[in-house]
């Protein structure tokens, strides 16, 4: 099997996370085209013993980790500000990329992301839309495909966490410029979920954005007057979204609702949707994330059906050691379509390419303009 050196950027929580599936994903898929091995890892300065403690040499310098010969895939896992200019460097530097959601912080990066990305058909451009994994959601878009319900009348798509309360202190994620706050976050997740289980995008929108707290506690660093350094908590005002709510009208005509936060108290990471159609309806939430939920208006029965979609065949059933799968197998699933791609074969289900990830930026865009302006947005108006 062909090995394929990976270099991770940034190795937070999401680069920790996602050490675990390179190491799984030729166990579990024997079939792996070629198998990822870990090499480098940029992190800063405290994380680098982190990361050689998960296999990765650690390097302090961004550039030398991407352009290094030896290194052939570049794992984007930075704050979303810095994606564009590692992902830019990476394609330069004529490495397969892989890169964290959302794709960018403004639409103008993520256009030229794209551009770049398909003037080198022969290297990978994927994003990490997880969601995407989950077998149940695979399913969700094969049966949406056979038309088995009709038209598409009416999604509603959420994306509810609760933990941005008063209490949590300033990030990248609670600024626009840096991060892009909830609705780049979660709603991202949300809305590529829209696309990849319906087929549907939004064509015009309305939408309310709100900060329910307007100061948090940021961690700043001030250079004192001898010229040496300090970190200070600093009150700053914040100026991202913890929630936003959209209605809007899809290409084919329906219409629909999507829902993000961060302080929905009980909701860990309940992202779902429920999608109504002329002859059934389908939902699903991450809670049960291995089933689908199915109602078929023409079954006399009229009752739902939980279908467990994680074993009985439905996508990677490789790992069906248990009917139960979770964030890190969706993790792994995400790895192995990468290698497939790379590779040349047929997707299990497909990956999001920067282009589907462009598309969420311009929704995202649209959105922001909606609430800043307090009007609709057509999507032809965000290029
Ligand atoms: N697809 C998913 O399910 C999912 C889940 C969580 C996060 N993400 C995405 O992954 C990316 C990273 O998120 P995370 O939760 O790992 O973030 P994080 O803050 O935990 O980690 C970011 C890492 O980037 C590196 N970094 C370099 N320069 C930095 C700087 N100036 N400030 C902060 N970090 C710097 C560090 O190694 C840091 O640990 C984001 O794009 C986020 O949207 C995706």
């Amino acid at each position: 099997m062909r090995e394929l050196p990976v270099t991770i950027l940034g190795f937070g929580m999401m680069g920790r996370a996602r050490s675990v599936a390179y190491e799984s994903v030729t166990r579990i898929f024997p079939d792996a085209p070629i198998k990822p091995v870990p090499y480098q890892a940029f992190v800063l300065p405290h994380e680098a013993d982190g990361a050689k403690a998960m296999g990765w040499e650690p390097n302090l310098d961004l550039k030398d980790a991407v352009c290094n010969p030896k290194t052939e895939y570049i794992d984007i896992c930075l704050p979303n500000a810095m994606h564009y200019a590692a992902v830019l460097l990476a394609l330069e530097a004529g490495k397969h990329v892989f890169c964290e959601k959302p794709l960018a912080v403004s639409v103008a990066e993520a256009r030229e992301m794209v551009a770049a990305a398909e003037a080198r058909p022969e290297l990978l451009n994927s994003v990490h839309f997880t969601y995407r994994r989950a077998p149940a959601n695979v399913y969700a878009r094969q049966l949406i495909a056979s038309n088995r319900f009709g038209k598409l009348l009416e999604s509603h798509n959420y994306y509810h966490q609760h933990w941005g309360g008063p209490g949590t202190g300033g990030s990248w994620r609670f600024d626009l410029k840096a991060g892009g706050g909830t609705v780049s976050d979660l709603g991202s997740h949300a809305i590529d979920m829209l696309y990849f289980t319906t087929g549907q995008r939004p064509t015009k929108l309305c939408a309310l954005q709100h900060a329910h707290v307007k100061e948090r506690y940021f961690n700043v660093e001030k250079t004192r007057e001898d010229g040496s350094k300090e970190n200070v908590r600093e009150l700053r005002p914040v100026d991202v979204d913890d929630a936003s709510k959209v209605v809007y009208y899809l290409e084919n005509g329906a219409i629909g609702t999507l829902s993000c936060t961060r302080n929905a108290h009980g909701s860990e990471n309940s992202q779902g949707y429920e999608l109504y159609f002329e002859s059934g309806a389908i939902r699903w939430n991450y809670d049960a994330l291995d089933y689908l939920e199915v109602y078929d208006a023409n079954d006399p029965q009229r009752g739902w059906t939980r279908v467990l979609c994680s074993t009985n065949g439905y996508a990677y059933e490789e790992t069906a050691a248990a009917p139960t799968i979770g964030y890190r197998d969706e993790l792994t699933f995400g790895c192995y379509e990468n290698m497939r791609a790379i590779a040349k074969l047929e997707p299990i289900a497909p990956i999001a390419t920067f282009r589907d990830a462009y598309e969420v930026d311009r929704t995202i865009e649209a959105i922001r303009l909606s609430a800043k302006e307090e009007r609709w947005v057509k999507l032809e108006e965000i290029q």
